[in-house]
């Protein structure tokens, strides 16, 4: 087949895009005119950090810490965020007002963006930010909520801490990405990473959760430390129960009474089966219950959650 040689006048985009609002180069557009260079260290290089808020019914949950984790992950990375970080929060609002979502899976990003003369050193690039906001999606399904989310263990290491600090919210997924495909080709949900020391890390885009005789214990290594994983802290301190910080083997995992995982996108979500064993009863277990009921009912406090103002829409 020959092409057609020529540069096209205007371009036509032929791939579809789901509603919502984005930020870029200062100004809100529809999802499907948010651009990003095929020249940026972001898309490149991965070179970005990134982070992700929801809104439910109309209010941001703990969008204070995401915000500060995400400035702070700037930093660590040296990249500028062009804005302070109340002229962030203001974006963000802005993208879900126009939208008129209220709903929301909110994303925010800083990638090292493009230098003028294509040079290969960073600190001559100009960084970017960008946000969009969509309708709010989940890790898990309702079904998967039910009859609680399966995992395989992959054989794959996660990137290791020393040659990226994993709390850096950040783009090198694709050992996340094969993992993903290696649990679908197990006819399964989702997979959980080890580290070197074949301890349990985290999976593709949450943190991991053991409950045994009504203790909790999470990994305290080679993760990023999920926000949600913060609010189960708190929300174990409301409720009286014990958590810990440690190493998680995988016959932690195996020999737990419950197992789930925590995202926000999803916030807190039962696991029931890891490779061909059943977790505790094989059903989401009675502390995972409370504690994802408790924490939707936090979505209506005023502590932990701010309105989003539509009337600038
Ligand atoms: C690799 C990874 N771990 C953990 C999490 C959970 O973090 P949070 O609770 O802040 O959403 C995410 C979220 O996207 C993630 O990408």
């Amino acid at each position: 087949m020959s092409a057609n040689i020529k540069l096209a006048s205007s371009y036509i985009d032929p791939h579809k895009y789901p509603p919502g609002v984005a930020f870029s180069d200062g100004q809100y557009v529809k999802m499907k005119d948010a651009k990003v260079s095929i020249l940026d260290w972001g898309f490149l290089r991965s070179d970005a950090t990134y982070d992700v808020v929801h809104v439910w019914d109309g209010r941001f949950f703990r969008l204070d810490l995401h915000l500060e984790r995400f400035f702070l992950n700037a930093q660590r990375l040296r990249l500028t965020i062009p804005y302070s970080q109340k002229e962030v929060a203001k974006i963000l609002n802005n993208c879900v007002a126009l939208s008129g979502l209220k709903r929301s899976y909110v994303q925010v990003i800083c990638t090292r963006g493009t230098s003028p003369k294509f040079s290969r050193d960073p600190r001559e690039a100009e960084n970017r930010l960008m946000a969009f906001a969509i309708a709010f999606g989940s890790i898990a399904g309702p079904e998967q909520m039910q009859r609680g989310l399966h995992a395989i263990v992959s054989e794959r290491v996660r990137i290791p801490p020393n040659s990226f600090d994993p709390r850096i919210k950040n783009y090198q997924w694709l050992d996340l990405v094969c993992g993903l495909f290696e649990a679908f080709d197990s006819d399964s949900d989702v997979p959980l990473l080890r580290d070197s020391e074949g301890n349990l890390t985290e999976g593709s885009g949450f943190n991991l959760f053991v409950v045994k005789d009504r203790k909790l214990a999470t990994p305290d290594r080679g993760i990023l430390e999920g926000i949600t994983r913060q609010t189960v802290f708190e929300l174990c301190t409301l409720e009286g129960l014990d958590v810990e910080k440690r190493a998680v083997s995988v016959q932690d995992l195996m020999g737990a009474d419950e197992a789930f995982v925590t995202s926000t996108a999803g916030g807190i979500m039962p696991l029931c089966k890891v490779d061909a064993q059943i977790i505790g009863s094989g059903k989401p277990g009675t502390i995972t219950t409370k504690l994802t009921e408790v924490y939707w009912e936090r979505h209506s406090y005023s502590e932990w959650t701010q309105p989003v103002d539509y009337s600038v829409a």
